[in-house]
């Protein structure tokens, strides 16, 4: 029993990796599922989607790889965060669409709350702001528009759940309903000191407790999977949000390091060792996993749109058939036009948390074309990350000074991650393994199956593929972080 088999179900699409006791992927398998806006600023999921391309994914992985399923010790799940269900705790079955992370609905209720003068207690307790983005009023919606929810929650008979919750109890059958700590501090619900639900916030949203689950280590025992899902049942030892798992799978264990991971959107975390740092510059104070009982936290930027742009400029505008065509394209745009694109979608996350604003592009003129909007979405991933390590230096000191790991999909591109280098004026450090989501969770889950080492060992493993020094000069560094400001500010007052 030396394999470990990762499940990452991530916002637009689910993959199961196998790893071997080195922590080699050996086989996957990955399957896209369907996107729902049923209204402007929604964002929704087909919990059902969720779950069958998990198993589909984890089946095919286990094919692919021929070692048997009695090879398997652990599985190990990493998952979108703040994606919020409800599900009917006899039948499994949910009672609405998932409410995706990215979805604004509840900015209204999130601005009543701020009014009324709740946002204080928020932020100390759960270290996030008041913001549509986390669980919490999502959850609180679902309870108050789903005919009877409430009053069957609060009979018992309704279970919430983030993604990984979902997965576990369909891949124990009923038998499991719980999450980890990292999940569960997205939530808005947690506190994050005292390592539990918070009574107040919760009945600030009139959330029964009955409906939560429960909070567990990141490598605890989460149960074992239905017989017969995988011919055999294959415990379930390690759970951690994406960008947690990636920060594991980055070996990002001493206070002061950081790591961004370039997915749908972008988020970096900054460990912050056993210290609860306050952000007084917009960022969150999250926890980065904890482990044998020992909580270490992070400080957390969170950019909603990042890869989203490259996809955006694919099936949106149509301006290219693969995102791979933004590279030489961003390369072959003439710098001197200076386009900023401000890929505000679905609003602002950190630092600016502004739920209502919308993208625009500036600075075009009669010469611009798909060269300069690639250049301008790529380059938008730098300065959004820039915006966020300077928060962090500010927050927490020489941070920006000093390395920044990235992964992801988008820390493929050189010219991104170039660019990225010299907008931040600090190196990027790319490892050769950029599925850090996935390793983070299959260390986790070996670590939990005692097939895996500790941190120490596990970040022995990290290797270099290549450091991305600054080269850009101080003055025109400075003159194009202070264009995209400007364009920033005039995205926000339109
Ligand atoms: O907080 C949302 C985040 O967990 C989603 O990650 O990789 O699906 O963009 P990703």
């Amino acid at each position: 029993m030396t394999h470990i088999l990762a499940i990452d179900q991530g916002t637009t699409s689910s993959r199961s990796i196998l790893f071997d006791a080195a922590l080699r992927p050996v086989a996957q398998a990955q399957q896209e599922f369907a996107q729902h806006f049923p209204a402007p600023g929604w964002v929704e999921h087909d919990p059902m989607d969720l779950w069958s391309s998990v198993a589909a994914t984890a089946r095919a992985a286990i094919e692919r790889a021929g070692t048997g399923v009695h090879d398997i010790a652990a599985i190990g799940i990493t998952n979108q965060r703040e994606t919020t269900l409800l599900w009917d705790r006899a039948t499994g079955r949910p009672l609405h669409a998932a409410i995706v992370w990215q979805d604004r609905r509840t900015a209204g209720r999130c601005a009543d709350l701020r009014q009324a003068g709740h946002e204080a207690l928020i932020r100390a307790r759960t270290g996030l702001r008041l913001d549509p983005y986390f669980s919490g009023t999502k959850l609180s919606w679902l309870l108050d528009h789903v005919p009877g929810a409430r009053e069957r929650a609060q009979r018992g008979e309704l279970a919430f759940g983030t993604v990984d919750s979902w997965l576990i109890w369909n891949l124990t059958g009923g038998k499991v309903h719980a999450t980890d700590v990292t999940n569960a501090s997205r939530t808005m619900l947690y506190d994050i000191g005292q390592g539990a639900w918070d009574a107040e916030i919760c009945g600030l949203l009139d959330i029964p407790a009955s409906v939560l689950p429960e909070v567990k280590d990141c490598a605890a025992a989460f149960g074992t999977t239905r017989a017969d899902l995988f011919g055999s049942p294959i415990p379930i030892f390690g759970v951690a949000g994406d960008q947690q798992a990636a920060t594991m799978g980055q070996a990002c264990f001493r206070p002061g390091m950081m790591k961004s991971t370039y997915g749908t959107g972008c988020f970096a975390l900054l460990n912050t060792g056993t210290r609860q740092v306050a952000s007084s510059h917009q960022l969150l104070t999250t926890i980065a996993y904890r482990l044998n009982g020992q909580t270490t936290y992070a400080l957390e930027g969170s950019i909603f749109v990042a890869g989203a742009v490259v996809q955006w400029l694919r099936d949106g505008l149509r301006l290219i058939r693969d995102a791979a065509e933004t590279q030489p394209l961003a390369a072959a745009a003439d710098p001197a036009q200076g386009v900023v694109m401000v890929p505000a979608f679905t609003g602002l996350g950190a630092p600016y948390w502004q739920p209502e604003s919308r993208g625009a592009i500036f600075g075009l003129t009669r010469n611009s074309g798909p060269a300069e909007l690639a250049r301008a979405a790529l380059e938008s991933v730098g300065y959004q990350t820039r915006d966020l390590l300077d928060a962090m230096r500010a927050d927490w000191g020489a941070t920006a000074q000093g390395v920044l790991r990235v992964d992801g999909g988008m820390a493929a591109s050189d010219w991104t991650m170039q660019f990225l280098a010299d907008i931040t004026g600090a190196p990027v450090d790319r490892p050769t393994i950029t599925e850090t989501t996935a390793l983070g969770a299959a260390w986790l889950a070996g670590h939990g199956a005692g097939v895996c080492g500790g941190p120490e060992d596990f970040a022995r493993l990290w290797e270099l593929d290549r450091r991305f020094e600054p080269r850009m000069p101080a003055a025109t560094r400075d003159a194009a972080y202070a264009r995209w400001q400007r364009a920033v500010a005039a995205t926000m007052a339109f």
